[in-house]
């Protein structure tokens, strides 16, 4: 590949210079190029690859750097201002180094007053770090995001982009405590709980190869289904969100979803 790219246009340089970056390893790139190869099968236009293989060399490094960018432009035919554009456009792309959990708190209205405010207000003290920020263990990156869909299990927590319903400050600060202490933390719905960069692998299109992790995938909660059976014009029993004290809480920090007609 020149130092200059020729871009998604059939072969017509746009003129822009690469950015510079070092490479993979030798053998690090090998890895990645096979499994981009895969991934880029998928597709009949190759450019449409791009958010997966973002989330591949995020898996390698833990946030997409300018070596990550640089592979992409250059398995791709695309700039790495191209690629760049998009690595900064969403959010589920880190552009620093962050921690193994990304612990976000939902600071979206709904949530925000049922208890999202006061639950990232708490984690900032009890971690000692502000917004994006991480914990100098490498294990908890602290932000606050915006609403999950979700809301009718606010005040929700996502954890490397698994739920952790209806959260109050304290079981927040179970959780990461459980997280720094490398104890097992399971979703309130989903899968188990993996580091960020194996869930980084998992959303570039490769299997999760945990036993029972994809039966464990879960569905719809009560309240969700309360909201489907409105619109199917049934009449549901009614569904209150259960916020049990701490102590009644299960080990692990999560909560358990509501049961119909509580
Ligand atoms: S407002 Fe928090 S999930 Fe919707």
């Amino acid at each position: 590949m020149t130092d200059v790219a020729m871009g998604a246009t059939g072969g017509v340089s746009l003129g822009i210079p690469q950015m510079p970056a070092p490479d993979f390893p030798a053998d690090v790139r090998a890895r990645l190029e096979a499994d981009a190869k895969e991934v880029i099968a998928r597709y009949p236009g190759s450019r449409s690859a791009l958010l997966p293989l973002l989330h591949l060399v995020q898996s390698e490094e833990g946030y997409v750097t300018r070596t990550g960018i640089r592979f992409c432009a250059e398995v791709l035919g695309l700039t790495t201002a191209e690629v760049t554009a998009v690595a900064t456009f969403y959010t589920m792309y880190r552009r620093k180094p962050s921690g193994d959990y990304q612990v976000g708190v939902c600071t979206n209205t709904l949530c925000a007053v049922m208890g999202g405010d006061a639950i990232f207000d708490e984690l900032k003290q009890h971690l000692g770090v502000g917004n994006d920020e991480t914990t100098e263990d490498g294990k908890v990156t602290l932000e606050h995001i915006e609403c999950n869909a979700a809301c009718d299990f606010a005040p929700v927590v996502m954890i490397n982009w698994e739920f952790f319903d209806n959260q109050t400050p304290e079981s927040a600060k179970q959780l990461v405590d459980d997280l720094i202490a490398g104890r097992e933390v399971r979703p309130t719905r989903g899968a188990p709980l993996c580091t960020y960069k194996e869930t980084a692998r998992i959303l570039a299109g490769f299997p999760d190869e945990r036993p029972g992790a994809v039966e464990a995938s879960g569905g719809a909660g009560p309240a969700s289904l309360t909201g489907l059976r409105l619109h199917k014009g049934e009449t549901p029993s009614r569904v209150v969100t259960q916020r049990a004290e701490p102590d009644d809480r299960p080990t692990g920090g999560a909560t358990r979803a509501p049961e119909e007609g509580e």
